[in-house]
């Protein structure tokens, strides 16, 4: 019996004459003669020869597209053109039939991203997804080895919490009880007392607050699971389920998180851009035709591995917000519009069409914007000297706005307290968390990286549905 060898590693490997077993999926059959077979390891198929004259021919009509097979014979040199090997059949097996009249994956009409996001539980066996996701694969490692590197803890929080880490009030309920018929407290509201956890419970925000226990102990920790978001965004850039890395690191001033958070995405995309090429230069040609759609002086001046060369050899631009009003009153996106918005006054919130124009237009490149108006910031950022301003930071990218939200935090007892207070955060309920402060408090800081974020920008990608196996919006749950 032969081994089963994927097809990566066949067209890896300079030998031939060798014997192996192959199993993957067709993607096409021509001439009677050729399949061209895909096993899920690389988007290069691999070309099986058959000798249909001398195969049965009940067998030969079943090799039809989508169909699982399993192929043994010689890997020989190839004739044709577009590969240095093909796989000589000895012997075939079907092992899973695919009614060509049914298999919504057909190649003979390109499906559209839209479509494919209708067949989402399809969409693995296309060569674009197939990409994406062997890409999504290579980066969360790429998360891990970082962190793991620079003797950071990966700390898993948990999912079901009774605290809303953002204050947003934006937080998918959980319980146990039985909404048709509950218990009510004497005032007539839902008695979530009597819930499995004694209280009202929700899907996580953000793991945060609980990164900060493990920060105060281990020093540097790290998160990296799903988090949730019950607004009802329908946008290109926003899920109700995302993922997010969320280093914590005890004695972190904001100059420090700016700059893990920056040594930290270079190494990501460092590491896809020596590991992962031939998915990546895949993901760039899909994306020059995509450009080719579009009108001329909206096209991006930038290939996408050049996009990726171009973070990765440049410094991250550092202003302040305030810094920011400044150039925003001051520019002119439109002809003769200014952003009438934002001249109003200091301490509004930046629109993503702000974001935009500052990384896209302005600087072209990368942007951390410090110093928020507390008003605006959530209230365990620490407070700085002028009684206005936070220590946060938010990255944002061209194309995508923002990447990463993060800060220093408040680490005086007195402060935060207050500044809940002002916030409606109720310190009762985050007594555990006030423990920090109380019990050895010190300087810390972290932040947060949106993973489907940072998919979209080293994929090339434009919708957040496409970076994610099961995206979960508004609009789209079925499975
Ligand atoms: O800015 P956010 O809300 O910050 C936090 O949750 C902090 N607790 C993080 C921290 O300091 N540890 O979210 C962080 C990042 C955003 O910058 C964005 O990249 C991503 O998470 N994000 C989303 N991604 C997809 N869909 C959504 N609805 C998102 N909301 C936030
Ligand atoms: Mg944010």
């Amino acid at each position: 019996m032969s081994q089963r060898v994927k097809v990566k590693q066949i067209l890896a490997d300079d030998r031939t004459q060798y014997e192996v077993t192959v199993k993957g999926w067709v993607r096409s059959f021509r001439n009677n003669q050729f399949i061209a077979l895909n096993d899920g390891s690389t988007n290069n198929n691999l070309q099986i020869v058959i000798d249909a004259e001398n195969t049965d021919q009940a067998l030969v009509k079943r090799i039809t597209t989508g169909a699982a097979i399993s192929v043994t014979g010689e890997i020989i040199p190839s004739l044709g053109k577009g590969q240095r090997v093909e796989l000589k059949a000895a012997s075939l097996e079907i092992l899973g039939d695919c009614d060509p009249e049914k298999y919504p994956l057909q190649l003979k009409n390109k499906p559209s991203l839209e479509y494919l996001r209708e067949i989402a539980h399809l969409r693995f066996r296309t060569n674009t997804f197939g990409a994406i996701f062997r890409l999504r694969h290579a980066l969360a490692f790429a998360v891990h080895k970082f962190f793991n590197d620079r003797g950071f803890v990966y700390l898993h929080t948990p999912i079901i919490t009774a605290s809303d880490a953002e204050g947003a009030g934006e937080m998918f309920r959980v319980t146990t009880l039985d909404l048709n018929n509950p218990p009510r407290t004497e005032s007539g509201d839902i008695n979530f007392k009597e819930d499995f956890f004694g209280r009202s419970t929700n899907l996580t925000v953000s793991g945060q607050l609980e990164g900060e226990l493990g920060a105060m102990a281990f020093g540097d920790i790290y998160t990296f699971g799903p988090t949730f978001r019950a607004e009802n965004s329908n946008t290109a850039r926003h899920l109700a389920e995302f993922w997010m890395i969320e280093p914590e690191m005890a004695f972190y001033e904001l100059e420090d998180n700016m700059d893990l958070a920056e040594a930290f995405i270079k190494f990501v995309i460092g590491y896809i851009l020596e590991n992962n090429r031939e998915d990546l230069d895949f993901l760039a040609a899909r994306l020059v035709e995509e450009e080719k759609q579009k009108p001329q002086q909206e096209r991006s001046e930038m290939g996408l591995i050049e996009k990726l060369e171009f973070v990765l050899h440049n410094e991250f631009v550092r202003i302040t917000y305030t810094e920011a009003i400044d150039i925003l009153k001051n520019s002119k996106p439109n002809k003769n519009k200014k952003f009438q918005y934002l001249i109003e006054g200091w301490g509004a919130d930046l629109q993503s069409e702000h974001e935009r124009y500052l990384v896209e237009k302005h600087f072209k490149k990368p942007v951390i914007l410090t110093d928020y108006p507390k008003e605006i910031k959530s209230f365990y950022m620490k407070l700085n000297d002028d009684g206005k301003t936070v220590r946060a930071m938010d990255v944002l990218f061209p194309g995508i706005g923002e990447m990463v939200g993060g800060s220093q935090r408040e680490e005086n007892y007195d402060k935060l307290v207050e500044r809940m207070k002002d916030m409606h955060v109720p310190a009762d309920e985050l007594s555990w968390y006030l423990d920090t402060r109380r019990f050895g408090t010190a300087p810390h800081s972290g932040f947060g990286l949106g993973f489907e974020r940072l998919m979209l920008f080293v994929t090339g990608m434009s919708n957040i549905r496409d970076v994610i196996p099961f995206p979960r919006t508004p609009k789209s749950a079925e499975f």
